[in-house]
């Protein structure tokens, strides 16, 4: 698919899609073609980091906890060695990159709820939204989520959620898009929580926060920010050609546990209550199902469980 470079007004910038139709990525992976994220030398996102949250369409609260607690779960050290992997250690590995570790704390919140830019946004949309947080000096990422009845240029067709960054006067800004799959593409953006659209039709698992969209949405978030943090401007850490690159998280597309293989999850932990799956818990004993990470110091795809 081609990558759409669609932020022209700004001097330099770059956009990185990303795709959950896992086949072909674990296709490579499974003909054991090395997973070797080359670093670039530029920049990344080190220290600590404000992730702003533009909410644009129709979120309810739940579906607003949800992912503010998946993204407060990022820096919350879990409180026994014995619990199992949480999202911290997941993100702990962005520390192995270069630079030291990367501490995420959400910061300011808008809601847009009456769709100010209507139903159906360009991707130039999405930067604009993005700048509408009022933020302090400082690293931030600028995070904008679109709901379930929220067109996005690209969405579902090649993207389910970018990255991207732009030099805005004289600071570079880092950008994040993820919209809900839930009505317009489960089957692309909400694997494993849906029926693949290609490949193994292996039944669905159930989302560990009962909502396919939000859920899918929680894995979407997670490949793009990790992608945002390795490779902000592009120049970071990747595998193959910079117009598509694989990054930290995508490289490992469609690994969630032990014995992955194209279309099948891997082995992931399972609520013997709700009979949900997930991998790692975060905040207000919440559980997520995360992809895994590349890891630089074993340049392998490294699974939380
Ligand atoms: C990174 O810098 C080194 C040393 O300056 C150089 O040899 C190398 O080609 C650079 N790599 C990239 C990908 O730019
Ligand atoms: C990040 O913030 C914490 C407290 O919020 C502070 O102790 C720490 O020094 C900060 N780290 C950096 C790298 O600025
Ligand atoms: C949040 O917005 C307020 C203004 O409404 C601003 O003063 C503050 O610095 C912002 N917070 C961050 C973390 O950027
Ligand atoms: C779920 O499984 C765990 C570990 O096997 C067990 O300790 C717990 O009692 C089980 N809970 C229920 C409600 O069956």
């Amino acid at each position: 698919m081609s990558l759409v470079a669609t932020f022209v007004v700004l001097v330099r910038s770059h956009v990185v899609t990303w795709e959950a139709t896992p086949f072909n990525r674990m296709l490579a992976l499974v003909q054991q073609d090395p997973v070797v994220l080359k670093y670039h030398n530029g920049s990344l996102l080190k220290g600590n980091v404000t992730v702003h949250i533009h909410w644009y369409g129709n979120f309810t609260p739940t579906h607003r906890s949800v992912i503010v607690d998946f993204i407060q779960s990022f820096g919350s050290v879990p409180r026994s060695r014995h619990s199992p992997p949480s999202v911290f250690s997941w993100w702990r590995t962005t520390a192995r990159y270069r630079g030291g570790p990367c501490t995420l704390t959400v910061g300011n919140q808008t809601l847009d709820s009456t769709y100010s830019l209507g139903k159906s946004l360009a991707t130039s949309h999405l930067r604009a939204l993005a700048s509408r947080n009022p933020t302090a000096k400082g690293n931030a990422i600028h995070v904008v989520l679109t709901s379930a009845d929220v067109a996005v240029n690209g969405f579902c067709m090649s993207r389910c959620g970018t990255h991207a960054s732009a030099r805005v006067e004289r600071d570079r800004v880092v950008f994040v898009w993820v919209g809900n799959p839930a009505t317009q593409c489960p089957g692309e953006c909400a694997w494993p929580f849906h029926q693949p659209v290609y490949g193994l039709q292996t039944p669905p698992l159930v989302p560990p926060n009962g909502d396919v969209g939000i859920d899918g949405m929680v894995i979407s978030l997670a490949t793009v920010v990790a992608g945002a943090v390795t490779n902000p401007f592009g120049n970071g850490y990747y595998q193959g050609s910079a117009m598509a690159p694989l990054e930290a998280v995508s490289a490992c597309t469609g690994i969630f546990g032990k014995g992955a293989y194209p279309g099948y999850t891997g082995d992931v932990l399972v609520d013997n209550v709700t009979r949900a799956s997930y991998n790692v818990v975060g905040v207000h004993g919440r559980k997520f199902l995360l992809p895994a990470m590349w890891d630089p110091v074993t340049s392998t795809c490294k699974t939380p469980v």
